[in-house]
């Protein structure tokens, strides 16, 4: 060798192990391309198996070589995927924002990540981002939802569309420095505060009167409940979503929803 070559500087390249995770079709494949090729690929092309590829990206001066194994979602190929979850450091869950079914698996995939690492530690130290994508779709699942389920596990979370690229570059932003943070720590995972100010059962609430098909539902009472019980039901869900107390979203909305129940409601028990 050559007493010219070059000499590497600073701290030596760091090799990092990606996986993505999430129901077949949800847009993991569309999510990793978009970064690394900066394009958007209309047709379903499902991952058969694994699909591998390499990156390489710069965090605070340092490089990085992101080794990405991007997983089929379908079960079919459970007996390939479950052999790649060892020694991973980092992964993408990912759900389709126009599907809850997608967003319920998420459960199903933090369970079989889990199952398949070598003990809690290994799963603990796994940086994860939640992505919620598809956000230029139609929704079945809102923002909030996904958020609360990433906070109770204390992962990070993304909406993004693979189709427009909004949100995506940020994500894998936060899972570089997340990763590079947790081997800086020997290998703990830092914890991530997010204050999100409301609660799981606002959040539920919010939803309910979102959704119901009618008033006596919205308050959750059966038809020909009294005025009591009206008044009950209603001061029961206003302390909960009274727009200067919550800052859930969509409790202003919500809560208007909430009053014009309760005056239908009180009107008919008349
Ligand atoms: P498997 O490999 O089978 O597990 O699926 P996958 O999760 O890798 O899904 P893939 O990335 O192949 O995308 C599935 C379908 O969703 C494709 O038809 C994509 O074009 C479409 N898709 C992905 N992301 C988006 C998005 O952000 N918006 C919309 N509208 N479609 C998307
Ligand atoms: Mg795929």
């Amino acid at each position: 060798m050559s007493h010219s070559a070059k000499v590497p500087k600073g701290k030596p390249a760091l090799r990092v192990k990606i996986i993505s995770m999430g129901n077949a079709e949800v847009g993991k494949s569309c999510i990793i391309k978009r970064y690394c090729e900066k394009r958007f690929v209309n047709k379903y092309l499902a991952t058969i198996g694994i699909d591998y590829g390499v990156t390489k990206v710069t965090q605070k001066e340092r490089d990085i070589k992101v080794n990405i194994f991007d997983m089929a979602g379908h079960h079919l190929f459970y007996e390939v995927r479950n052999e790649f979850y060892k020694d991973t450091q980092g992964a993408i869950l990912v759900y389709d924002v126009s599907s809850r079914a997608s967003f319920e698996a998420l459960d199903y995939w933090m369970e079989e990540l889990s199952n398949e690492v070598t003990n809690k530690s290994e799963a603990d130290s796994i940086v994860v981002c939640v992505c919620a994508n598809k956000t230029d779709l139609r929704r079945a699942v809102d923002e909030s939802e996904g958020r609360l389920w990433a906070d109770a596990h204390g992962f990070h979370f993304f909406e993004m569309s693979a189709l427009s690229g909004e949100g995506v570059n940020e994500m894998f932003e936060a899972l570089f420095q997340g990763v590079v943070q947790t081997c800086e720590n020997g290998g703990r995972r830092e914890p991530i505060t997010t204050q999100l100010g409301y609660t799981k059962e606002q959040i539920e609430a919010i939803q309910k009167l979102k959704n119901a098909r009618s008033d006596h539902e919205r308050l959750g009472l059966m038809p020909g409940a009294s005025k009591d019980e009206v008044n009950k039901a209603y001061r029961r869900l206003a302390v909960l979503l009274h727009p200067d107390k919550s800052v859930a979203p969509g409790s202003e909305e919500a809560f208007k929803l909430l009053v014009s129940a309760r005056t239908a409601l009180l009107k008919r028990c008349q």
